[in-house]
């Protein structure tokens, strides 16, 4: 029963092949390019830049989309090594599974959950904000108790039990649609760069990287825990900020990852995987640094709208049809975002169910949608409540906690799988291994730290609520402890374990 125990690539392999299981391959990378642009252009982009530029980084938070830029650029190797090597839905928490062991794999897996449930909770809310600014251009003031920013977020509500509802019943976003709404986003974002540039004012830039100056923090909670560490006084701007301002834009390249979920429904994974993920995440660099000039060289930062600033930034300018027109634009591009991370949260957990290391039950896949419909519900209306109810700020640093530490174990993994198994198959190898996992695995780690001490707090509260479930329950339900497998018997429906 030992908590290293590891599920063998080929056993997760032969899993993906039970005929009630069976994926349809037919993605190719230009599939998943489009699918992780789709995914990872969303929220951050749209509202983060703002308020990153004009709470901690000012002009300089462009330097911060290139830092975050290195750490996934690095992690994304990382999943692009495992995703050609390891072809199997449920991403990070699979890879783990099979190198570092079963404690290891369920930590990642808990903190999956957390980066697509909440993830989906802060996007959602990110859409509630563009609904707001869209509407009041047309004239339309929403009631402030009951919108963004209110007691209850109910635009964000109803777009959660909306897409959550369309996923239950299996309304998938056929690629076609998907390729439209990617289409919408880019042209948005596009339309951002090269429309702003008219607005550019150099005088802006100046100061290019603000003095450090002390944050007025009673608490000393919302410091960096690396601050608090260290004993240095809190403060925003200067290098300092710039890094926190890393650790908090990193949220805008969340995404790439997701893209290896997918891996059991690609035709060449060992080839197209490594294609789609470095792909998307070239793509969104290059047009988020773009943004980040544009935008704060169009509003000194002390005056970027943080809720909405993109479409803000050209309201400054009078511009009001332009803001109009990116308002909805975002609606569009946000919805897919939204959509895509309650399904990733959906497949997760059905793989950690498919494995027993939670209950099996929920895997129940409902006999005429075919999809897992409890799962889908549970989802749901958590993320539901969670966008509903709780304040935006602290969603999104949670978000990036639960990501980085998937992607510190990840990046391990790559170092321990080529020891453990120097035989496999790798259809892409990270170059200058184990330097460059291992460099992966300290930058993602720097960032953590630079997130701050309450996010910290409630990250190791969601850790310890995992280690109670996984000694609980989990430990002793493991289908690679009982030896249990799926019952062809039932179709569709995972057989309870025979005890
Ligand atoms: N990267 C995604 C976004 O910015 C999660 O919305």
């Amino acid at each position: 029963m030992s908590v290293f125990r590891t599920k063998s690539i080929e056993q997760s392999i032969a899993d993906t092949d039970e005929p009630e299981f069976r994926l349809k391959k037919s993605l190719s990378a230009l599939d998943l390019t489009v699918f992780g642009v789709g995914v990872v252009i969303g929220a951050g982009i749209f509202t983060l830049t703002g308020r990153a530029a004009h709470d901690v980084a000012g002009p300089a938070i462009v330097i911060s989309f290139v830092v975050a830029a290195i750490a996934c650029g690095l992690a994304a190797m990382c999943y692009a090594e495992f995703a050609s090597t390891v072809p199997v839905s449920g991403s990070a928490y699979t890879f783990s599974y099979a190198s570092l062991g079963e404690l290891f794999a369920w930590i990642i897996g808990w903190d999956l959950i957390l980066e697509m449930f909440l993830g989906a909770s802060v996007v959602a809310q990110g859409w509630s904000a563009y609904l707001s600014a869209f509407l009041e251009q047309l004239g339309i003031v929403l009631p402030a108790a009951v919108s963004y920013g209110g007691v209850v977020d109910l635009p964000a509500v109803l777009l959660v039990l909306v897409l959550g509802g369309l996923m239950t019943v299996g309304i998938k976003e056929s690629l076609r649609v998907n390729l439209v709404l990617v289409a919408v986003k880019l042209f948005i974002v596009l339309f951002v760069i090269v429309a702003g540039l008219m607005f550019v004012n150099p005088a802006n830039y100046q100061p290019f990287v603000p003095d450090s100056v002390p944050t007025e923090s009673t608490s000393g909670l919302t410091q960096p825990l690396l601050q608090f560490l260290s004993g240095l006084e809190p403060a925003t701007f200067g290098v300092g900020g710039i890094l926190a301002g890393a650790a908090l834009v990193f949220f805008a390249y969340i995404g790439f990852d997701v893209v290896a979920t997918t891996a059991e429904e690609t035709k060449k994974p060992q080839r197209d995987m490594p294609i789609g993920i470095i792909a998307s995440l070239i793509i969104c660099t290059i047009l988020y640094c773009a943004v980040a000039l544009v935008v704060t060289g169009m509003v000194s930062y002390r005056d970027l709208d943080p809720a909405a600033a993109l479409a803000n930034a050209f309201a400054f300018h009078g511009q009001g049809w332009m803001a109009t027109v990116i308002s909805a634009g975002a609606v569009a591009g946000l919805t897919t975002v939204v959509l895509t991370l309650l399904i990733g949260a959906t497949r997760i957990i059905f793989a950690m169910s498919r494995d027993a290391l939670l209950p099996q039950r929920l895997a129940k896949v409902h006999p005429r949608f075919r999809t897992p419909w409890v799962i889908s519900l549970i989802v749901t209306v958590i993320v539901a409540v969670v966008a509903g109810v709780t304040p935006v700020g602290v969603l999104e640093e949670m978000v990036n906690i639960g990501t980085l530490s998937a992607f510190v174990l990840v990046s391990v993994g790559v170092i321990v799988l080529r020891r453990t198994r120097p035989d496999l198959k790798r259809g892409f190898r990270v170059p200058w291994s184990p330097v460059l996992p291992m460099l992966s695995a300290l930058i993602c780690t720097y960032l953590m730290l630079n997130l701050s001490v309450e996010t910290w707090l409630r990250f190791l509260i969601w850790l310890a609520i995992g280690f109670a479930i996984y000694f609980a329950y989990s430990r002793r339900h493991a289908r690679v402890g009982t030896g249990e497998f799926l019952d062809p018997a039932k179709p569709g429906v995972v057989g309870p374990p025979k005890d």
